[in-house]
């Protein structure tokens, strides 16, 4: 159904145990996250995997933030791999956590796009 983002915010509390829209912690600051080239929080320092996915190109937007969150690693990997640098779809993603749920994943994307 429908992305709620008042359901996202309550979903989003499992991403603050790393995440904050305004700072940097444990994961990347997340304000202004969808329409952000991946990798480019300042003064965040990324995974080379994360970093390699955005210099191919990748832009965070709430679809593919959807399907991203159900495995980063896989998510990054195909990334990667469909832009023919399957060279650089090594290593792992340093976010760990996964979210199952795909209207949950639904929720907190639209949640996401209200975070200045
Ligand atoms: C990266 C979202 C939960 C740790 C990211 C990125 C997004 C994201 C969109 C990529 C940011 C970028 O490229 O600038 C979320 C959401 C979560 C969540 C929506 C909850 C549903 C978590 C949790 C942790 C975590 C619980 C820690 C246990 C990280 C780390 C990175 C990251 C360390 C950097 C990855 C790297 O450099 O490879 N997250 N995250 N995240 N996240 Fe999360």
């Amino acid at each position: 159904s429908a992305q709620d983002a008042a359901k996202g915010e309550a979903v989003f509390k499992q991403c603050q145990t790393c995440h904050r829209a305004d700072k940097n912690m444990v994961g990347p600051a997340l304000g202004g996250v969808i329409g952000r080239k991946t990798g480019t929080a300042a003064g965040f320092s990324y995974s080379p995997l994360n970093h390699a996915a955005g210099e191919a190109g990748l832009v965070w937007s709430q679809e593919n933030v959807v399907e991203y969150l159900a495995d980063p690693n896989a998510f990054l990997k195909k990334f990667l791999t469909d832009k023919g640098q399957a060279d650089k779809a090594t290593g792992s993603t340093k976010m760990t956590f996964k979210l199952a749920n795909e209207q949950q994943r639904k929720d907190v994307a639209a949640y996401l796009a209200t975070l200045k």
